[in-house]
């Protein structure tokens, strides 16, 4: 009896969700008009508006409308939606503002509640992308992978999931929800750390899960995988693979829902650790890392795959926005998507078949020469790449060619604006690669990484082996010729070829990009300027100087016939210690503010300039059994530790552990052990460090407090500035 009416309900509820109705997307026109309804700005993605409203002739008179303090100082990447007068936008962490978009009013906020505990398995700050919205609601995933409905009329919780599927590893969520049909599917980061990436699809309506595909197999000991693509993909992985690390994939930004092909075209992560020696010892393609796969909506079974770097050694993700286009190729037109992830290509790609159409470099890269359409391989070259046998120079460097700031595709044009970085870095395995411990929740990257805008400055401090592998490295000479190059440009898609390029400021400058039909394209720059610029040449129409730097891109929308662009403010991100001296967020703080603009605006604002450093203050006397071992030691704990969060640079967004003072040194066991600074964002480490190494790590920083001290007593005496900085980020982790 009972048997029989759990059937019938089962029917019926079966019968409920096949009902459900799909919303249908609009596909007859590209780019955004009055609405910008997801981060992308359309169903394509393409960050491009149709709006004409600002021309070239009139742009120079834009002036700020309104501008809304997002309250935070730390990073700011999402790009805001508009709908209907109204703006959805996410900050750090994952909260998320309403607004009037005419007036800026506030209309409701939301902040995620979180154990912050979930900071130390963020390595690249606590950046947010994006919201969703669909069926009246705001969807968005916190850092801790909780995802959000909020109703969006009001902000209140309508559900709330747990995406997370193992909370002992350190993932995290950073991208934007993308909605697909009556679903939304959500990623999570965390590839360096110790996991194994997958997309969750959720039911729009009420949070209940439709599917879930993992990235890569797991350990085929542990019993059938989830799918039969895994099954296929475990031929790929050695048998040696180091499972119980994770191993990587993780989806961290780009999900793009292809309307035409009723698919989810997902980008995946890195392997974990980076060193395939300690990963997958021996080799294989390592399927699906760092990867275009394309999955069913329904279903989630996977339609197509296209793996952009085999056998990752580099970090060379491939979760870089996509953008979803219609190309003519050799006389026919083909549904493409266009992209360029970290991996120094530009990738044309079929949606239908999942094959590369065009798969040009636009940067150097010495992991692969160039890429073989025949056998849609690309053809490596792991003799100036592979480090398993010693130090290498690679291009490009792990921060990529390209990465999550957004590029704006233009049709009419033909152009693809992107910001893009050409640069090498140095890596090396730090030990032996065998019986290598997974580090918990934490950083297991097993590769020592330099990344510098001077390689060769950085070079001559390293120890004499490694610096005399680097001199004889057939790229040294490209190296010392042109350390690097960041620009923005504007690219041919099927060619690679650039058409235009302006360069900016240095290698930590970079940014998204938003293009209008009417020829221009937007952007802003770290040192706090939002550009205008001639779409067909380059040449600069306007700028302002907004004092807070720009990362994030840019996005326009109009309501009654007015047309607005409005910007997010705030420096961060990967690197985040690492503020650049022409930063606005260096010179003036990092104010996150949402700065809109339109014709016949105002003034902006400018921040006041952060007053001059101070000398270190006096650290208390150094402990009396402190031994230089000690003070190694807790300098080597430090930066295995410490130093992705304490850059201990100046004008970084965290404290300077060198210019701690008496009531800081006083709790330091406190703040450390015991977890007094949770709440904002400084984990607790008794579960990795013991006393007596938290003493190391307290010893070496009283030292160093005593050395910077002197120094910088001496440079104020002399009446020079303090503020001198280190160009290079040695992470090795
Ligand atoms: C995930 C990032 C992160 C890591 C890793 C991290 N911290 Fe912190 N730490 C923070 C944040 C955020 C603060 C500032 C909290 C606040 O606003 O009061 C902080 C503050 C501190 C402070 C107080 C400094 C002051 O002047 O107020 C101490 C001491 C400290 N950290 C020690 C450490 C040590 C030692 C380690 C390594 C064992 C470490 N931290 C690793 C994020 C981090």
């Amino acid at each position: 009896m009972i048997g029989r009416r759990s059937i019938a309900l089962a029917a019926a509820l079966a019968l409920v969700s096949c009902a459900e109705e799909v919303p249908q997307v609009d596909t007859s026109t590209y780019g955004a008009g009055e609405n910008w309804d997801n981060p992308g700005g359309d169903w394509a993605g393409s960050h491009f508006s149709r709006l004409e409203g600002l021309t070239k002739d009139n742009v120079a008179e834009l002036g700020l409308a309104w501008e809304y303090d997002l309250g935070t100082a730390r990073v700011q990447e999402a790009t805001p939606v508009v709908i209907d007068g109204v703006m959805y936008t996410s900050g750090n962490l994952g909260r998320v503002y309403a607004l009037n978009a005419v007036t800026g009013a506030e209309l409701w906020t939301f902040t995620p509640e979180m154990d912050m505990q979930v900071a130390r398995a963020a390595c690249c700050d606590f950046a947010n992308r994006g919201i969703a919205v669909s069926q009246g609601k705001v969807m968005v995933a916190a850092l801790d992978g909780q995802l959000y409905a909020l109703d969006a009329q009001t902000g209140a919780v309508q559900w709330q999931v747990d995406t997370i599927v193992d909370h002992t590893r350190g993932y995290t969520s950073t991208g934007a929800p993308e909605v697909a049909g009556n679903l939304v599917v959500i990623g999570n980061a965390g590839a360096e750390m110790d996991t194994r990436g997958y997309v969750t699809a959720y039911h729009v309506s009420d949070g209940s899960k439709a599917w879930r595909f993992f990235t890569i197999p797991h350990d085929p000991a542990e019993g059938p995988q989830e799918n039969p693509e895994l099954e296929a993909a475990l031929d790929t992985w050695s048998d040696e693979t180091r499972w119980d690390i994770g191993g990587g994939g993780t989806v961290w930004d780009a999900i793009s829902y292809d309307p035409q092909f009723d698919q989810v075209i997902i980008g995946t992560g890195n392997g974990g650790p980076y060193a395939q020696a300690i990963r997958s010892p021996g080799g294989g393609d390592n399927l699906y890392l760092n990867s275009l796969v394309a999955l069913d909506r329904e279903t989630g079974a996977m339609k197509w795959h296209f793996q952009e770097t085999p056998q990752d050694n580099w970090d060379l993700t491939a979760t870089q926005p996509m953008t979803l286009a219609q190309m003519d190729v050799d006389g026919t037109s083909r549904p493409v998507v266009l992209h360029t992830p970290k991996n120094g290509f530009f990738f044309v790609i079929d949606r239908e078949t999942g094959r590369a159409i065009a798969a040009n470099p636009i940067v150097r890269t010495n992991w692969a020469s160039s890429w073989n359409l025949e056998t849609q391989r690309p053809n490596m070259t792991p003799e100036t790449s592979d480090y398993t046998n010693g130090p290498q120079i690679v291009f490009p460097a792990s921060p990529g060619a390209r990465n999550w700031y957004p590029a704006a595709y233009d049709p009419t044009r033909n152009s693809y604006f992107a910001h893009v970085i050409d640069m090498g870095n140095m890596l090396w395995l730090p030990g032996p690669v065998d019986n290598v411990e997974r580090q918990p929740g934490f950083m297991n990257a097993g590769a020592a990484i330099i990344f510098s805008p001077d390689l060769a400055a950085a070079a001559a401090s390293l120890p004499p082996p490694i610096r005399a592998a680097m001199e004889a490295h057939p790229q040294w000479q490209s190296v010392l010729d042109q350390p690097f190059t960041s620009e923005l440009r504007a690219i041919d898609p099927m060619t690679g070829a650039t058409k235009w390029a302006v360069p900016g400021l240095g290698w930590q400058d970079r940014q998204g990009v938003l293009a209008t039909q009417s020829g221009i394209v937007f952007h802003g720059n770290v040192a706090g300027r939002l550009f205008a610029r001639d779409a067909d040449t380059g040449e600069e129409l306007w700028h302002v100087d907004t004092g807070s730097s720009i990362l994030a891109a840019p996005m326009t929308y109009a309501v009654d016939g007015v047309q607005y662009v409005a910007v997010q403010t705030g420096w961060g991100g990967g690197g985040w210690g690492f503020v650049p001296p022409y930063a606005a967020a260096y010179s003036k703080g990092n104010a996150n503010r949402l700065l809109v603009f339109r014709l016949g605006g105002g003034a902006v604002p400018i921040p006041a300039d952060l007053p001059a450093l101070e000398p270190a203050p006096e650290p208390p006397a150094q402990f009396t059994d402190a031994t230089p071992a000690m003070i190694a030691m807790g300098g080597a704990l430090f930066t295995e530790n410490c130093g992705l969060c304490h850059s201990n640079q100046p004008r970084a967004p965290l404290p300077d552990l060198r210019r701690m003072n008496a009531g800081v040194h006083a709790g330091f066991n406190q703040i450390v052990l015991e977890g007094l600074l949770v709440p904002r964002g400084m984990p607790r480490w008794n579960d990795r460090l013991n006393a007596e190494q938290v003493k190391a790590i307290h010893a070496f920083l009283i030292d160093s407090q005593t050395t910077l001290r002197r120094r910088e007593l001496e440079l104020q005496r002399r009446g020079l500035p303090l503020d001198t900085q280190s160009l290079t980020i040695l992470s090795n982790f």
